[in-house]
């Protein structure tokens, strides 16, 4: 493998600030194995001792902060978490991204803060919905992707038709880095195409064992593996070989080609059997991308090694009624972020002090008292940020706004009590402006009855609580018929509004969003009026 890509991301001039910075999140469906993967991850680059740690120690942080009483009490995870480790001479910032069912706009957010995605596929199912959806977000924003196909140690569908799914429906070219020989009780290891060696996978191997599996020349027999399963690996290699080319070693996959997101590296290993992490590790190191320049709002480009500038991509509200607090979560876009300095926020013009930060480090240390370009800290305090703002010493910069998300989901908030309507108001409206729920407001329904849109159940859920705890009006939600959200013109609001399966309403910046309770309802609209256009609110991630 090559050293690192940091040579060739330095502009020649300058060194990069955050070379050894590797930036990148895991895109997969429930139950693919993100979770195992990324404690594995965390085992095999030294931040955590014992697999299944990072679980307990979730929990336990959590009930000592009482920081997230709805994660405790629905058993998910509520938040993206962050967590940063150094080995190998790099500083991984790995961004979990909720992988529930019911996931939230903040799933798709965190890949805003990502320079590159592992995307784990189970190798029994292949491509799933909820992996796709997270691939078109990253496609989206332009982040390499790496893909590692999980549990082999199941059985598993054919290699090569995986691949064919991949390349077909994602558009994106699988180069496999390692390819499997055998798969379920019969999964030997892979053949290291790059290495020529034959990897064997250990089935009884502790979960905190990190030494490299046993490794042999690609000539060789294997360590007692079935005859005929090698040798028809060996000649999927072979294929490999003659469509890719060998590997270089010094440039095993095409790098421009993978940076622009056209061809992904793929792996395949065992997360729970600790096989075929440390190469996907190694790969992350040597093949994603260092921080980049970000694009500004004005269409420039930001370069990585200026004065401070960050960007908030998340902010997570105290759940505890008790702690009113909030954290905003600023990945730093360029230059150096020190603990106390004062920042001027873009959008509002005011100043910040940005004394209480704090970076989740896999090992403990929380304190974070300087971060590069690539890094993410958390701002306690932080009262008045929101998602998208950018902060930066004098406030001129200002970053790409982070986009919104089609809805998919509607849900009808009702206050319960006529004497907190105020309450209710406000809090409907905070939120709105947070980005933790879209807001919609009925011509005939007004303020009284908005609907709630968003990607998750769970922002919903979050909605209301945040409304119960922070701003005293408790409410009811009732799930409503919708599915899909398009921005209309007025005139065709007022031609659509009654029709079946179609509901209007305006957003808080007043435009008219067509409401559609399926595909079919929006189909016919579009039918009937041909001259209207029907646009899209936010990133529709299909
Ligand atoms: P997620 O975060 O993507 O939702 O998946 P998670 O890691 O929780 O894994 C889902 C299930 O798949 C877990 O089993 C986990 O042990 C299993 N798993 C993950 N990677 C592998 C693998 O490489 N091989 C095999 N055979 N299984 C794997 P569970 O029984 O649902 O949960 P648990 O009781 O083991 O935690």
């Amino acid at each position: 493998m090559p050293t690192t890509a940091t040579a060739a991301e330095a502009d020649g001039h300058h060194p990069h600030p955050a070379a050894d910075r590797r930036t990148f999140a895991i895109i997969s469906h429930p139950d693919a194995g993100k979770t195992t993967l990324t404690e594995r991850l965390l085992v095999q680059g030294g931040a955590v001792r014992e697999a299944g740690e990072v679980k307990s120690r979730k929990s336990a942080r959590t009930a000592v902060s009482d920081w997230m009483a709805l994660e405790q009490q629905r058993g998910i995870s509520v938040s993206s978490t962050v967590l940063a480790f150094d080995a190998e001479g790099v500083r991984f910032n790995l961004l979990d991204t909720p992988g529930h069912a019911d996931f939230s706009e903040d799933t798709y957010r965190t890949l805003w803060a990502a320079d590159a995605a592992v995307m784990v596929l189970d190798a029994a199912k292949g491509l799933e919905a909820q992996t796709r959806k997270l691939f078109a977000v990253a496609r989206r924003r332009g982040l390499p992707i790496l893909t590692f196909v999980n549990k082999m140690d199941r059985p598993a569908l054919e290699p090569l038709g995986l691949l064919d799914e991949v390349a077909r429906e994602m558009d994106l070219t699988p180069v496999p880095l390692t390819w499997p020989v055998g798969d379920g009780p019969d999964f030997a290891g892979v053949i290291d195409r790059e290495a020529r060696e034959l990897v064997a996978f250990e089935r009884d191997r502790e979960a905190s064992d990190t030494r490299p599996a046993p490794r042999e020349p690609l000539e060789g027999d294997g360590p007692g593996w079935p005859a005929q399963l090698l040798a028809a690996a060996r000649d999927d290699v072979a294929l490999l070989d003659a469509e890719h080319g060998e590997p270089d070693p010094a440039e095993p996959v095409d790098r421009e080609a993978f940076l622009a997101g056209r061809l992904t590296p793929v792996l395949f290993g065992s997360a729970l059997g600790g096989f075929g992490v440390a190469e996907l590790l190694q790969a992350v190191r040597t093949l994603a991308p260092a921080p980049r320049p970000q694009p500004t709002r004005e269409g420039g480009v930001l370069p990585v090694d200026g004065s401070f500038v960050g960007q908030v991509f998340k902010v997570q509200a105290n759940m505890n009624p008790r702690h009113r607090d909030r954290m905003a979560f600023v990945r730093v876009a360029s230059g150096r972020f020190e603990r106390g300095m004062s920042v001027t926020v873009a959008r509002s013009g005011r100043r910040q002090q940005l004394k209480h930060a704090h970076q989740a480090f896999a090992d403990e240390r929380e304190t974070a008292d300087e971060a590069l370009p690539g890094d993410i800290v958390g701002v306690v305090g932080a009262g008045e940020l929101q998602v998208g703002d950018t902060l930066s010493p004098d406030g001129r910069v200002e970053l790409a706004e982070i986009p919104t998300f089609a809805p998919e989901r509607f849900v009808v908030v009702r206050n319960r009590a006529s004497s907190t309507y105020k309450q209710f108001r406000a809090g409907v409206t905070q939120l709105d402006e947070e980005g933790v729920v879209h807001v919609l407001r009925r011509p005939e329904h007004g303020e009284r009855e908005p609907i709630l849109a968003g990607v998750g159940q769970l922002q919903f859920e979050v909605a209301s609580h945040r409304l119960a705890t922070e701003f005293g009006a408790e409410v009811t939600l009732e799930p409503a018929p919708w599915r899909l959200a398009r921005i209309v013109d007025g005139e065709a609001a007022g031609a659509l509004r009654g029709q079946r399966g179609v509901e209007v309403a305006q957003d808080r910046h007043g435009r008219w969003l067509a409401l559609f309770d399926s595909e079919h309802a929006l189909r016919w609209a579009q039918e009937d009026h041909p001259s209207v256009t029907f646009a899209p609110l936010g990133i529709v991630a299909e």
